[in-house]
């Protein structure tokens, strides 16, 4: 492993939004209802993004169950963060997780996703994939151009609802806040099924980002080069893990 994958491996980190507050530059989730609904969320792996999430979900309305990859890493993780941040995450494993959820979280690397069919029920789920599927080295993405890691996450996991989001967000980002000055932070969220993306966009502005619907699931072929930028800039042109990409409009 090269040294530029050491410190990405190493340096983990670690509201209530009304359907008013809402970013009207956005388009508006269309499946009615959903808005103000509180939610069971899952999130499976209890690393970096896993507990940066957690910690962030965890303050909305919104239900957190964490898993992991044994019985023991979800109700570990949520009694830490728990202690650490006075909040009331549920642990258990990752079968149950999903079961018990309305969305799940796969705060995994890339290649484990495909295994975890084996381990739950993700049908009919909403399932949210955050990952950049990069190579071992750090030197790019294993895959894309004609497909990408959230297209691959919904071949994977049959009768999933896929969706892209939050992978253009360091983990480091999650404990200092998603407040950037005067700007809130972007998450580009794609997929092809409507009200899923909705749910997700929704469950973004709840947690405090500034959501922006980029469509298609298969928009996920240029947000994962997008997510690699982020490590590029972050990593190997020194500029630090508190950044993240944002569109300029007028
Ligand atoms: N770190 C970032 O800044 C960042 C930013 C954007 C997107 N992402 C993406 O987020 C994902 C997670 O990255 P990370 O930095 O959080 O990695 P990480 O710190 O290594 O955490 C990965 C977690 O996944 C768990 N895991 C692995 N295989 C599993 C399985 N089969 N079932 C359940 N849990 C499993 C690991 O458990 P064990 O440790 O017990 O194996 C670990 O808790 C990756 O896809 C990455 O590309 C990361």
């Amino acid at each position: 492993m090269n040294t530029t994958a050491k410190i990405i491996r190493q340096q983990g980190c670690f509201s209530d939004q009304s359907k008013e507050a809402y970013p009207s530059h956005h388009k508006r989730p269309n499946a009615a209802g959903i808005w103000r609904r509180k939610m069971n969320i899952a999130i499976i792996g209890t690393g970096n993004i896993g507990s940066g999430l957690a910690v962030t979900l965890g303050k909305t309305k919104h239900g957190v169950v964490l898993a992991g990859s044994d019985a023991s890493s979800g109700p570990d993780a949520a009694a830490k963060l728990n202690a650490e941040h006075g909040l009331s995450l549920q642990g258990t494993d990752v079968a149950q997780a999903v079961k018990l959820a309305e969305v799940v979280i796969l705060a995994v690397p890339f290649p484990a996703i495909a295994g975890l069919a084996d381990t739950a029920d993700f049908n009919g789920k909403i399932v949210v994939d955050v990952s950049n599927p990069v190579t071992e080295d750090f030197s790019g993405l294993a895959i894309g151009h004609s497909t990408s890691a959230a297209e691959e996450t919904a071949k994977a996991l049959s009768g999933a609802r896929v969706v892209k989001a939050f992978n253009t967000v360091f983990a480091q980002v999650y404990a200092d806040g998603l407040d950037f000055g005067d700007r809130k932070l972007p998450t580009y969220v794609a997929s092809d099924d409507e009200a899923a993306r909705a749910t997700v966009l929704a469950i973004a502005a709840d947690a405090g980002f500034d959501p922006v619907d980029t469509g298609a699931l298969a928009s996920a072929r240029h947000l994962e080069p997008l997510g690699y930028l982020n490590i590029q800039f972050g990593y190997m042109l020194g500029h630090g893990t508190q950044i993240a990409p944002a569109w300029l409009s007028r």
